[in-house]
């Protein structure tokens, strides 16, 4: 659904994304994590056809970012990271105007906006115009907007970030219904739970670049090896050791524990259970030890964080939309770098 190759985005002198390529498949859930600046949401605003690659090329759904980027902003529900919002409007003219512009009837849109409302908890709230809504309630509002014509593909940048605990859920809630759906989604997140729990696979991003991609477990197997695994004993360890050592490499003993790395648990774990038993050594438990995402993430990314420095307005108007622009030519889907 989603194919890029060799996405180079160069801002000025600055490069802000170097050679990413990326594969998703229908139905698929894939979390781009990644420090501050990683050039993350560069990468999602030009799958989106928001902004132009310097170089390389990307189709979704099979039309090209550039030379068909109305066509990919059309399959594409983008909830950008500082979505542009008509203040001035109500949630529902605002999400009829979006509607419209992605060529819904009127009255399909208004029912999926009463729906949507009414899911993200926003229904009580529609009388009030977008600028009095606090800051999650108007992410909440770019979200549906991104929903609204039930896309194919959705680009969920940051969704939860100024959510709190119950909408974050409601809205993790929303995106497992639409992979059950068979939706394809590229998330971006700096919430490590939320990618475990949702992404089929994960990409790390780093310096403009992908480090590390992968499913979990094989992002774990690759970065921190094998599995260990602890058994514990109702009497001295001592007593397993010469009974394991030559099914498993043995890496700790404590005084009733070991730890040891199993390649193959399913072939090896009943081998160590039964000489155990055979020998009356008393088993309490036998279990992997946990390794999770925010390990692999920390292992890849915080011993060698590099800041790739800081952009500001002033200079990078020249290249980038202010998210009002960005709002307004996305709705007349003519965005200023893809015409060029
Ligand atoms: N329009 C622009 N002009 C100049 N530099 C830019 C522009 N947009 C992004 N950058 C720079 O590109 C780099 C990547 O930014 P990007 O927004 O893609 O990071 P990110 O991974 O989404 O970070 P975050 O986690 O903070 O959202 C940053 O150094 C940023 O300053
Ligand atoms: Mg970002």
């Amino acid at each position: 659904m989603i194919e890029a190759v060799n996405l180079h985005k160069v801002f000025g002198s600055f490069q802000a994304v170097r050679d990413i390529s990326l594969s998703i498949g229908a139905g698929e859930v894939v979390a781009l994590l990644g420090p501050n600046g990683a050039g993350k949401t560069t990468t999602v605003r030009m799958l989106g056809a928001i902004l132009k690659p310097s170089s390389g090329r990307a189709t979704v759904a099979g039309f090209d970012i550039v030379t068909h980027a109305r066509e990919v902003r059309h399959v594409v529900g983008l909830l950008t990271e500082f979505p542009g919002l008509y203040m001035r409007m109500r949630p529902l003219e605002y999400l009829a105007f979006f509607g419209a512009l992605q060529g819904m009837n009127k009255v399909d849109c208004e029912k999926r906006s009463v729906a949507l409302l009414k899911q993200f908890g926003l229904w009580e709230a529609r009388e009030k115009r977008l600028d009095s809504y606090s800051k999650g309630m108007k992410q909440k509002v770019a979200l549906i907007r991104a929903l609204i014509h039930d896309p194919p593909v959705l680009y969920l940048d940051e969704p939860t970030t100024a959510m709190d605990p119950h909408s974050a859920r409601t809205v993790r809630d929303a995106i497992a219904d639409l992979r059950a759906a068979r939706r394809t989604i590229l998330l971006t997140t700096h919430n490590l739970t939320e990618a475990e729990v949702l992404a089929d696979r994960i990409a790390i991003v780093r310096g403009g670049t992908i480090v590390a991609e992968g499913t979990i477990p094989q992002l774990t197997q690759q970065l921190m090896g094998t599995p260990v695994w602890e058994l514990r004993l109702a009497t001295s360890s001592s007593r397993a050791v010469p009974l394991i050592q030559d099914l498993a490499p043995i890496e700790e003993v404590g005084e009733d524990w070991l730890r040891f790395r199993n390649e193959d648990a399913r072939h090896i774990n009943p081998q160590i259970a039964a000489r155990l038993a055979e020998h009356d050594v008393p088993l309490v438990s036998l279990a992997e030890l946990p390794r999770s995402l925010e390990d692999v993430y920390l292992s890849i990314v915080s011993a060698q964080h590099v800041d790739r420095g800081t952009w500001s307005q002033s200079n990078g108007s020249a290249e980038a939309l202010t998210p009002a622009e960005a709002t307004i030519d996305e709705a007349e889907s003519e965005v200023e770098e893809v015409r060029g």
